[in-house]
């Protein structure tokens, strides 16, 4: 067997940790749903969700992987007290729910680099309103050839990146592609509070409306914040198991989440107030960044080279959350059958792109095809991040909360600290919102995204 690789230090931890959490999530995601939730009253909500529940679960996956030094099924195995078929049941549904995710999820990334390069050729400067910049989305996304295309490539890029293993792939990228990220988004918040009437934006975002606000606009931020953290099925964990031991799991956890968070309200400020000061509709929905922003870009000097900016920052965001999925998933098959990286590698990147075949057809020649009323890539977003992620996450805190001993979590979180200082009040708060507080929340939001209380 090949011996357990570490990170080279915890900054490299901390970026790619931060990598996998900062991805479609935030730039894509987030501000289309704050826009459809009514804005700064949604952001608030949100938040608080992180704090209480997103970032005492991610303290939790990190410790779990660092105190096994395995992968999500080898590692509920080896730790389990009892039950041990149960929770290797458990690490399994992680691996398939990273499965289905990355199927998908590679569609979408897929458009992005389609879109820097048609950003690149001026395609993304010429529309004179939204309903021709989403005309345009159309013809591409149901065009078999470029999204299979395009799917493919980033599907290659991420196997890439992965075959070099720990790091000298995924330590190495996240430290020379967060900074630029960082430096892009930087300049497009910049761009759009610069832009006439870019206050309606910030207003927007920073200034609440608790009218809107409704029970069901609370399960949306508590759900998304586990999206966001990549929370509730393993990826945290297998990259925890990375760790060494004198690095401190606290500190590294709130990095991830604060930066996770303050990167959203980044893209959100650059996204709204471009939005605003043109004059679009903020809640576009789910092509919000696709259909709204080109038009956007369109009506502006520069609109090219901020629309290629854009989607190469879209493009490394989904990149760095792409290869942590793939690496939770290596990861578990080389733990739990012996095999060799690169083997692994392989065959799991041809799996993967098979599956999302027909997620990326079903924006064209499959949009017919429906599942309980849901396209097949909604489907496979629908089963995987309303379902199984909050599934996941709740099995997280109840085996930290309730399986492990309350000495043995203390023991590993203090593990860096020799003299056995540390924040213990701290700690004890956030042992007391794990225990409790997160699995009652997270049941919340399972019941109502099937559907059970609204
Ligand atoms: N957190 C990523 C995002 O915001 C998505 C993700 C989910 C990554 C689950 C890994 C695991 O886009």
């Amino acid at each position: 067997m090949e011996k357990r690789e570490h990170w080279g230090n915890s900054l490299g931890f901390i970026l790619a940790a931060s990598g996998s959490a900062v991805g479609l999530g935030n730039i894509w995601k987030f501000p289309y749903i704050t826009g459809e939730n009514g804005g700064a009253a949604f952001i608030i909500i949100y938040l608080i969700c992180i704090l209480i529940i997103g970032l005492p679960v991610l303290i939790a996956e990190i410790l779990l992987g660092r105190k096994a030094q395995k992968g999500p099924v080898s590692a509920l195995r080896s730790l389990a007290q009892k039950n041990k078929t149960l929770w290797v049941v458990i690490g399994s549904v992680f691996f398939l729910t990273g499965f289905i995710i990355l199927s998908y999820y590679n569609v979408i990334a897929g458009w992005s680099i389609g879109y820097v390069v048609e950003a690149l050729q001026g395609n993304l400067g010429t529309f004179s309103n939204a309903a021709e910049a989403s005309q345009f989305n159309a013809t591409l996304i149901s065009n078999p050839s470029w999204v299979i295309l395009w799917q493919f490539a980033f599907i290659a890029l991420g196997a890439f990146i992965v075959y070099f293993g720990v790091r000298k792939g995924i330590e190495r990228i996240a430290k020379f592609l967060m900074p630029i990220f960082f430096i892009i988004l930087i300049l497009l918040v910049i761009w759009g509070l610069s832009l006439d009437g870019s206050e309606k934006g910030l207003s927007f975002l920073f200034k609440p409306d608790w009218s809107t606000v409704r029970f069901g606009t609370v399960l949306m931020a508590l759900g998304h914040a586990f999206f966001t953290l990549s929370v509730g099925m393993g990826v945290i964990l297998t990259y925890g198991s990375y760790l060494n031991k004198k690095d401190n799991i606290f500190f590294s956890g709130i990095m991830i989440a604060l930066l996770d968070t303050f990167i959203a309200l980044l893209a959100g400020l650059a996204i709204f107030t471009a939005v605003f000061a043109m004059g679009f509709d903020p809640a576009g929905g789910p092509g919000l960044v696709f259909n709204v922003l080109p038009a956007v870009f369109s009506q502006m000097p520069g609109g090219s080279i901020f629309a290629s900016l854009f989607f190469l920052l879209l493009s490394i965001a989904a990149l760095t959350s792409t290869i942590s999925i793939l690496e939770m998933l290596v990861s578990t098959l080389m733990d739990e059958f012996k095999m060799n990286r690169h083997t692994v590698v392989i065959l799991l990147s041809i799996s993967i792109f098979i599956l999302g075949i027909p997620s990326a057809l079903s924006f064209g020649e499959l949009e017919g095809v429906r599942i309980f009323g849901l396209s097949l890539f909604d489907s496979m977003d629908y089963l995987s991040a309303n379902i199984l992620m909050p599934l996941g996450g709740l099995f997280i805190a109840l085996f930290v909360g309730w399986n492990l001993k309350r000495e043995e979590v203390m023991g590993e979180l203090f593990s860096g600290f020799r003299d056995g200082s540390g924040n213990r009040k701290l700690a004890n708060s956030w042992y007391f919102l794990l225990k409790y507080i997160a699995p009652i929340l997270i049941i919340l939001v399972f019941l109502s995204s099937i559907g059970i209380i609204q």
